[in-house]
């Protein structure tokens, strides 16, 4: 029925496995084919018309499956995330984690009918805001469903594969890959030199500033283009693409290819009169891009097909061109060997070393693939570099936290007895007896806070605690203005208002500039509450605590819902394009969760049309998709 592919070994080891009915985990390096076992399943799945689920921890990520996973099954492929819902009902569907682990919770029914989950990149469970999620969804997993988990190289894998077998007494086959199909080789710029192996990253004895152009000629003259270059920072991908201008990578015919391909894009995905786009042109047409999450989404995709076409040959790119995306390339650069983790710059983990530099390499096309790494010694010792190149990688740790709204759902399932659940969690498997403690504490003061504040009452959950639980992340704040009855008095505009300061986060330094007179009364609301929350939460030590709202958007999602263009509202933006759209999206998001708890129709017929007035142009996800 298929096309047939010569199956690698761990692939066939995979699909035998899943062939006799076992859940399987699979750990490979990047771009090693673990799709092609995720595609086995859905596959047999369709052939015996059962369901299967696939998660994907990023947006752009599932939307890619979707994509091609629709062009090879077409008909049977839906997909189901926050910002967009298409074909909900088909046997294979697409979703994010968080999706999934919310119906698992809530709506156990609805997963009858799917044999099937595969968890694409299952390693985000080590991701410290969202891991929880990983692990509460294999926690609850109902006994039907068989796992197909896909990983990046994790040196405890064997531990992660006891913990489930532990919870759901069947066995758990792990499947280990540790060969990439193109081998790596490793280069370094330093003093300006090109060298190939660390011990020689000293020698140099004359300090010189590595230089963009001379890293660049040396891969064009070794015939290493096209190249993916790795930066840590919006504004240095786009500074290092102009630094670039003076080079030309395009020849013949290309150059007229990559500007009708690129104005064909422009035309398709409404971009033509993007200021944002025309200033790329010219990079483009040199065979240069710059890709990063401060673009508009639309504009992204554009470049993405562009580097698919090959015409790009060397585009800066933040890490986010890094996951599960299949973008490879025949180098890699990284232009330096640390990044922000959470508030600190430190260097970069071997995991995502390898995570970015497994993008080097094309199978089929390349006998090897190139990775370069910039090295700066004043920033970087030499070990350091040896341990992110050479050593293990970094094992996944449990991050469970807990949410108010998890707690609330498995309230309503097991009242008093909910803190039973926790010796299912990896939390529990890997911790020592005090980390334990804590972690059951801090279950027990949230419970407690949830309780005292009406939340449960006597023994269920109270309508404000059924609100709190549909509104994951935001429960309290936006709780609180439920129970209060601010939402009910209020009209659209100002929902979508209260939407947005309440997803958004400020960088440290965003001063918050004027806001409409109508979101005042709303944002002293808001502070109000969070005064109340704050202080409940440190005197029950609940670490982190709940994030307040920040109106910083307010103005431009005002405009925005009075029909403003988007080039307009940008201008009283205090983030970047792709930081509006990502941030509009969310307010989207949580307006239908809102939706979702129990509200009056007054209530609910406000925020479909907030909903509405917000989900048009390039903020609408689903046009986005349909359209590409
Ligand atoms: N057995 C095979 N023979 C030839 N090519 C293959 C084989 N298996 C996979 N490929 C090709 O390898 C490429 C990378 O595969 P894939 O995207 O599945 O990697 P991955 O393991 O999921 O990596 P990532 O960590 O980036 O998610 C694809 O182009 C795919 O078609
Ligand atoms: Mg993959």
């Amino acid at each position: 029925m298929y096309a047939i592919m010569i199956y690698d070994r761990f692939q066939q080891e995979s699909i035998d496995y899943i062939n006799a009915g076992h859940s399987v985990i699979v750990s490979a390096p990047t771009g090693a084919g673990k799709t092609a076992i995720a595609e086995h399943v859905i596959e047999t799945c369709i052939q015996n018309k059962q369901g299967v689920i696939y998660t994907a921890p990023i947006k752009a990520l599932s939307n890619q499956k979707f994509r091609d996973f629709d062009a090879k099954y077409p008909g049977h492929i839906g997909i189901l995330t926050g910002d967009v819902s298409i074909n909900q009902d088909a046997s294979v569907l697409i979703m994010t984690t968080e999706i999934f682990r919310n119906k698992i919770l809530d709506d156990p029914e609805s997963l009858k009918k799917y044999s099937w989950i595969i968890f694409d990149e299952i390693h985000y469970i080590d991701n410290p805001e969202r891991g929880t999620v990983w692990e509460e969804s294999l926690m609850f997993l109902p006994i039907h469903m068989n796992i197909l988990a896909l990983s990046a190289t994790i040196p405890n894998i064997d531990e992660f594969a006891k913990w489930l077998e532990s919870i759901h007494k069947k066995d758990v086959k792990v499947v280990i890959e540790s060969k990439r199909p193109v081998p790596l080789r490793f280069y370094y710029q330093c003093h300006n030199r090109i060298i190939d192996s660390w011990h020689d990253l000293r020698r140099a004895r004359e300090r010189r500033p590595n230089k963009l152009a001379s890293i660049i000629s040396y891969m064009r003259d070794k015939d290493g283009l096209p190249c993916i270059y790795f930066v840590f920072g919006r504004k240095r991908a786009e500074d290092l693409a102009f630094e670039l201008y003076s080079f030309d990578f395009l020849k013949g015919t290309e150059k007229d290819e990559v500007s009708a391909l690129f104005a064909d894009l422009c035309e398709r995905f409404d971009l033509r009169s993007e200021p944002s786009a025309a200033r790329l042109l010219p990079l483009v047409e040199r065979g240069i891009a710059y890709h990063h999450a401060g673009m508009l989404p639309t504009l992204k995709e554009v470049i993405e097909r562009l580097f698919a076409s090959k015409l790009i040959k060397v585009i800066f790119t933040t890490e986010t061109f890094a996951l599960g995306i299949n973008m490879p390339s025949r180098s890699v650069v990284f232009d330096e060997l640390s990044k922000y983790y959470g508030r600190f710059i430190r260097c970069l983990k071997t995991r995502d070393f390898y995570q970015m530099a497994g993008r080097a390499g094309r199978r089929g096309m390349d006998k090897e693939g190139f990775v370069y790494s910039r090295v700066n010694l004043q920033r970087v010792r030499q070990e350091e570099v040896k341990r992110i190149i050479y050593g293990k990688p970094e094992e996944v740790h449990s991050q469970l936290n807990t949410s108010y709204a998890t707690i609330l759902s498995l309230y309503a399932k097991y009242r008093e007895n909910l803190f039973e659940v926790y010796p299912l969690s990896f939390h529990s498997f890997q911790a020592g007896g005090n980390q334990q403690k804590k972690a059951v504490a801090l279950m027990d003061s949230k419970l407690n806070l949830l309780k005292d504040w009406d939340y449960i009452k006597p023994n269920k959950l109270t309508d404000k605690g059924l609100f709190a639980r549909a509104v994951c992340g935001y429960e309290l704040l936006l709780s609180e203005l439920y129970a209060e009855g601010v939402f009910e008095g209020l009209d659209s505009i100002s929902l979508g208002m209260i939407a947005v300061s309440t997803v958004f986060e400020p960088r440290r330094i965003q001063q918050l500039g004027s806001i409409p007179k109508a979101a005042r009364p709303i944002k002293d609301a808001c502070e109000e509450i969070y005064q109340k929350i704050r202080h409940k939460e440190a005197v029950s030590r609940i670490y982190p605590f709940s994030k307040p709202a920040h109106f910083h958007l307010a103005y431009p999602i005002f405009l925005w819902m009075h029909n403003e263009s988007f080039s307009k509202i940008i201008q009283h933006s205090v983030t970047d394009e792709g930081g509006l759209v990502r941030y509009f999206r969310m307010a989207i998001q949580i307006l239908r969760e809102i939706k979702d708890a129990p509200i009056s129709p007054v209530l609910k017929d406000n925020l479909s049309k907030a909903i509405r007035l917000i989900n048009r142009d390039v903020v609408d996800a689903e046009k986005q998709l349909r359209e590409g």
